[in-house]
């Protein structure tokens, strides 16, 4: 059985929820975001190290004005309705992703919850918004030509430390619901040696059970790093 500590999931398919259920696509962001405390429990009570939900892409301000600002908005809604319980569970939460383009209303519920929590114990909550993965080096590669660091220096670990989710590990896992084989930009550099995981599940659909069986599909996998298993 494998050690698992870092899962990461592209929640992807609330649109599709609502279109089945003939309701607009905001109906299934806020289904969704229902699904992120449920998940979160969980993971907390699996005694995982981290979560990493990717909520927003820098490719996502694409989308319909209206559709942007709902999803904007649900931040404030998410930690209105659940930070006491996060806190009760001692639940610390992060936000990666570019802050500038994000607007205060967004912003501003997610740097007070990072405040409450920053000294909580329990599951590490990344929310990625406003991220790309792309963006992410960019601005790794940025910072590390400012500081001057001389190029024979520069290692794996240079990177990584430079990186917007520097305080993770490398992932262990990846899960991607509704039924797209994609990666969009997520996590690239810390995906080099994650499992990856696939599911038809649309996002507000995929339950405790869902997730449990992820885990289990990546307990029994073979990672081998690219050594050779005696
Ligand atoms: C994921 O669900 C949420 C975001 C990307 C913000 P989608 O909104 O992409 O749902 P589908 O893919 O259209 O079903
Ligand atoms: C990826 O989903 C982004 C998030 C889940 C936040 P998308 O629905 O935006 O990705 P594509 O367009 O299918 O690649
Ligand atoms: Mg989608």
């Amino acid at each position: 059985m494998n050690n698992i500590k870092n899962v990461a999931i592209i929640m992807d398919g609330n649109g599709r929820w609502a279109k089945l259920r003939g309701l607009p696509r905001t109906a299934g962001h806020l289904q969704g975001t229902k699904n992120i405390r449920n998940i979160t429990i969980a993971a907390n009570n699996m005694g995982l190290s981290s979560l990493t939900l990717f909520a927003f892409s820098t490719e996502n301000w694409k989308r319909d004005e209206k559709e942007v600002e709902y999803i904007m908005r649900l931040p404030g809604k998410f930690f209105e309705d659940y930070i006491d319980e996060l806190m009760e569970n001692n639940v610390k939460i992060a936000l990666i992703g570019e802050r500038d383009r994000l607007p205060v209303y967004a912003l501003s519920p997610i740097e007070e919850a990072e405040k409450r929590t920053k000294d909580n114990t329990g599951l590490l909550l990344n929310l990625c918004l406003n991220y790309g993965g792309q963006r992410e080096i960019v601005l790794a590669v940025k910072d590390i030509v400012k500081e001057g660091i001389p190029t024979e220096e520069i290692t794996e670990d240079t990177i990584s430390s430079h990186l917007m989710g520097a305080s993770a590990d490398p992932l262990d896992l990846m899960i991607r619901t509704s039924g797209e084989y994609r990666i969009s930009n997520f996590l690239l550099w810390q995906l080099a040696y994650s499992e990856l995981y696939f599911t038809d599940v649309l996002w507000p659909n995929f339950d405790e059970k869902c997730f449990v069986e992820a885990i289990e599909s990546f307990n029994g996998r073979d990672r081998r790093f690219g050594g050779v298993k005696k």
